[in-house]
């Protein structure tokens, strides 16, 4: 029996994290600069922003990136392509406003496991409780927590409208949209690049969100095609980074901080959480000193914050006089302050 090495974009992606830009000496995944994969059996198209305009660099990067493919065993031929993306993007007419929605609040970290999906969680309803109106996307196509977390039965379905919108499911008034409202979660979901990028889209754009003040966007883990496809179809008003209190989170942050930058998104700050005597605290004050963006405030490790998600009734919700309810609250009211 033969063994065929099958390459994906996910291992892809995790290859190209290996070849660093030559003159900004960060990934070229971190630094946004990969806009497209496409794979045509073992033939693997890249296309490349131009970071620097130098035939040089652009070179370097050619050889690295078809170095790193070919030892993934699964490519043949690796065809690169450069495009001017200052230009071409800047006018791009795909990044459209999604009507009755003010403001898109990515909520991202360098890192898994983090607490991302726990913060846009008690962040969409703080947010709630301060009056706004605010919808929750669930940007985790891979391993999407939202369900769960929000205690939305999974034979629960989105109907379609009149005019052939989904409608988003509701929890604890908040309207909210994930793939694992689709998918059959005993079927592991395996995604082929353009069909994600469609269903970033259609979340943003063919869901009847109404009117809304906040669409929070809980991001899967790390910084990969989601970021990029998310960025790509709609204006963020920002990103909040989430961060555990070790010093070793600093380069994660950073990573996700990048990427944002180079996507022209608006860093809104990082929240620590997981803060206390198991993994420290002020990491993520001093992070943002460094990076030169907002904190805006801690999170500690609590049990009951694990507890409240396990069991779909996130802590803002399940314990509205608790101090730990009033964390996600200041940080709320940070946000509010800065997106208006
Ligand atoms: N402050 C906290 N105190 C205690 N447990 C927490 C806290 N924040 C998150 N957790 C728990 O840690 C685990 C990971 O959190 P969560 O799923 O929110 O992280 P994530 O960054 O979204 O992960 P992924 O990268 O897999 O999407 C969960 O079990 C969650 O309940
Ligand atoms: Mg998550």
């Amino acid at each position: 029996m033969t063994t065929f090495n099958k390459i994906t974009r996910e291992k892809i992606i995790e290859y190209l994290q290996q070849v660093e830009e030559p003159v900004l000496k960060e990934d070229i995944i971190s630094l946004g600069l990969v806009r497209e994969i496409e794979i045509d059996k073992k033939h693997v198209f890249l296309h490349m922003e131009d970071s620097s305009g130098d035939p040089k660099v652009r070179e370097i990067l050619k050889v690295n990136i078809q170095h790193v493919l070919e030892l993934s065993g699964g490519v043949e031929e690796v065809t690169v392509h450069f495009s001017n993306v200052k230009t071409e993007e800047k006018n791009s007419t795909r990044q459209r406003p999604i009507p009755g929605i003010k403001h898109v609040i990515a909520v991202a970290s360098g890192k898994g496991g983090v607490g991302k999906s726990t913060v846009a969680v008690n962040l969409a309803l703080a947010l709630q409780s301060l009056g706004a109106r605010v919808g929750l996307m669930d940007g985790d196509i891979y391993g999407p927590n939202i369900p769960i977390m929000l205690g939305i039965s999974s034979s629960k379905r989105p109907e379609g409208n009149a005019e052939g919108k989904i409608l988003p499911l509701e929890a604890y008034h908040l309207k909210t949209i994930s793939i694992g409202f689709f998918a059959n979660p005993e079927q592991p979901v395996i995604w082929r690049g353009p069909l994600l990028h469609k269903t970033i889209e259609q979340f943003l754009h063919q869901v009847e969100w109404g009117e809304l003040d906040y669409l929070i966007v809980d991001m899967p883990p790390g910084t990969g095609d989601v970021q990029l496809s998310l960025a790509q179809w709609v204006r963020l008003a920002g990103a909040v980074i989430v961060s555990t209190p070790q010093e070793v989170a600093l380069s994660d942050v950073r990573k996700a901080v990048n990427m944002f930058r180079q996507l022209e998104v608006k860093i809104l700050g990082v929240v620590e959480n997981m803060t206390g005597p198991v993994f420290g605290k002020g990491g993520g004050e001093k992070m943002a000193e460094v990076l030169q963006v907002p904190f805006l405030g801690a999170i500690p490790l609590e049990a009951q914050i694990r507890e409240c998600g396990d069991s779909g009734t996130p802590i803002v919700v399940a314990q509205p006089k608790s101090l730990l309810r009033g964390y996600f609250i200041q940080i709320a009211e940070a946000i509010r302050q800065t997106v208006r």
